[in-house]
């Protein structure tokens, strides 16, 4: 079999062999309802309650201010819609300009709908404009900052915007850095914070929204009782439970494993620079998580960012355009429009995303593929 070079670990991850082994009995004999009574059911939510405990302390918070949810998708969308619509807690809501579109295309469609709703710029780093920031009013609005960005790995300096808006409702979605970087939700300051499994080696379908305690959250799912009334469906037990595991090996090889990634996507970095001319890099070196190298070509006019992935994937490497949910929609990447790319740069730009997987001969192999492709294109 031919093996394939998975540049695309910031669109998800392979499943842990052990976080697998973890989920199976609660996909076979232990096939409880975590709310039935008898014992099939006490089983289930004893493992529904455990994971949450485990999941909560590594993130610093209480395991009642963490709800599951079906994944990164689904938390965004719940941390924007319950404080406008359904809680009356804030009249403005405001997300910066590089955010995942499970948090733009909310915020865009409130503002068709005529709520107070905008977008905050970012200079050309990808960092929030803590000047635009600062102007926002520090009460009844909401504002949601990603903590590290999907398509260029730029880390976001949270706690700044906390300082400048101690009163206003702070979401975070931090699904790229679940496991990248350090997360304290308690340190950040945040109220309410996305997280997803399968970006850290656990089962796609299953997340988490955190909501601080004293929050007057109202559901957006409603029909049963489940997450204390936060959350309405049938628990899925066995993603739970693999979103815990997933969690633990993240966490226990914390160290081991982003300065691994780390070590590759500064070899990445090198071997491009010295093997493909005209490269521009759109990862920052500063303020970055450790697994995503973002870059686009200056000669992009003649460079067509479909026919770069196709090329790549025919030579069995695997990489991006940037998010996993644009790709093969031939739009300009949003994020690298706002750092201020022209059209033709931000549409033929290329993720490479890496994993503590990943091997140095693969980077080795994809640097040298690439520079190959991008060679042939530029005849
Ligand atoms: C930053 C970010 N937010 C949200 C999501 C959506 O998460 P999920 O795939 O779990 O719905 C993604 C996935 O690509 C992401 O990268």
């Amino acid at each position: 079999m031919v093996s394939v070079m998975y540049l695309d670990n910031s669109a998800t991850t392979p499943l842990d062999p052990k976080v697998l082994d973890a989920m199976m009995p609660w996909l076979t004999s232990e096939f409880g309802n975590a709310s039935s009574v008898h014992l099939y059911g006490r089983k289930a939510r004893i493992a529904v309650e455990d994971a949450r405990t485990e999941i909560a302390h590594a993130l610093g918070a209480h395991p009642a201010e963490l709800m599951f949810t079906s994944g990164g998708t689904e938390s965004n969308n719940t941390a924007l819609h319950s404080p406008l619509h359904e809680s009356n807690l804030v009249d403005e809501v405001y997300c910066t300009a590089i955010e995942h579109h499970s948090v733009l295309d909310v915020v865009h469609a409130m503002k068709r709908k005529g709520a107070r709703a905008d977008v905050i710029d970012v200079d050309d780093h990808g960092r929030v404009a803590l000047d635009d920031v600062a102007r926002l009013d520090n009460k009844r609005s909401l504002i949601s900052v990603m903590l590290v960005n999907n398509e260029t790995g730029c880390v976001q300096d949270i706690t700044a915007v906390r300082h400048l808006l101690p009163n206003a409702y702070l979401h975070t979605d931090a699904v790229q850095a679940l496991g990248k970087v350090r997360i304290n939700v308690q340190e950040l300051g945040v109220d309410l914070a996305t997280f997803s499994a399968h970006k850290i080696h656990g089962p796609k379908g299953i997340g988490a929204l955190f909501v601080r305690r004293g929050i007057d959250f109202k559901p957006m799912m409603v029909g049963g009782g489940q997450e204390r009334n936060r959350r309405a469906g049938t628990e899925n037990v066995a993603a739970i439970v693999g979103f815990q595991h997933a969690v633990r090996y993240a966490m226990s090889e914390f160290d081991v494993r982003t300065s691994r990634m780390r070590q590759l996507t500064e070899q990445l970095r090198s071997l491009i620079a010295a093997m493909v001319p005209d490269v521009r890099f759109n990862t920052p070196v500063e303020f970055a998580a450790p697994h995503i190298l973002n870059i686009s070509f200056v000669d992009a006019e003649s460079l067509d960012g479909e026919a770069i992935l196709q090329l790549l994937d025919m030579r069995n490497v695997a990489a991006s355009n940037g998010s996993a949910c644009v790709s093969g929609s031939q739009q300009p990447s949003h994020v690298l429009s706002a750092m201020g790319l022209g059209r033709h740069e931000a549409r033929a730009a290329l993720r490479l995303s890496v994993s503590h997987l990943t091997t140095e001969e693969e980077i080795f192999q994809a640097a040298t593929i690439l520079s190959e492709v991008i060679r042939d294109l530029r005849v």
